[in-house]
């Protein structure tokens, strides 16, 4: 298993499968955007896929749904140099669509290398889409803010948080609400896991 190690590896993880990739949206998007943060963050959060900001500046949540996120963010005292952030697919999809089952399992091994090389505490998925990559059953309306402690293939960490997607929230106010409560409860779930 990959122990935690300094950034400079974790760029060459991304660099590494920036050059294996094979997905489509490769030809299609202006440039990849690998996650973004600490490196030995306790909390790892996943989008969905970049955004035309995301694509023009290389970072992700740049936008307004990352302006959003860095709020709540700051709400519990933590900044994004604190956490790591990154996307289920690394390549903006044309004009925003949904990325498809098989774009996304051309960059799964991407993410899954990716997620064991911080081997976060926590993982938190932001929207459905994210969640549904690793839970398909779940129903994002009956599990958000609630912990999941469950063993799966492929990665190291066994707690996940749904919560909604922030660009969803953003202008949904009682999905907003919700959001901002459901964001408050990481600091007391994030103390109760243990190793
Ligand atoms: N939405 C996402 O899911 N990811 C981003 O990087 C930006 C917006």
């Amino acid at each position: 298993m990959v122990k935690k190690q300094c950034y400079t590896t974790l760029l060459k993880l991304h660099q590494a499968h920036h050059k294996l990739c094979t997905v489509g949206l490769k030809k299609t998007a202006t440039q990849p955007v690998f996650g973004d943060g600490n490196p030995k963050a306790d909390i790892v959060f996943i989008g969905e896929a970049p955004g035309k900001k995301e694509d023009a500046t290389g970072v992700p949540f740049v936008g307004a749904a990352g302006k959003f996120l860095a709020e709540m963010l700051a709400s519990i005292k933590l900044k994004r140099q604190d956490i790591y952030i990154t996307n289920i697919v690394k390549y903006r999809p044309p004009e925003n669509r949904d990325p498809t089952p098989k774009e996304k399992i051309a960059c799964a091994p991407w993410l899954y290398d990716e997620l064991n090389f911080i081997q976060p505490k926590l993982i938190i998925f932001l929207g459905r889409h994210s969640m549904n990559n690793f839970f398909p059953d779940l129903k994002i309306a009956d599990v958000h803010g609630i912990l999941i402690h469950q063993k799966l293939p492929h990665i190291t960490t066994e707690y996940f948080l749904p919560l909604y997607h922030p660009a969803a929230a953003l202008y949904n106010g009682s999905m907003r609400e919700t959001l901002l409560k459901d964001f408050k409860k990481i600091p007391l779930l994030l103390r109760k896991i243990k190793r």
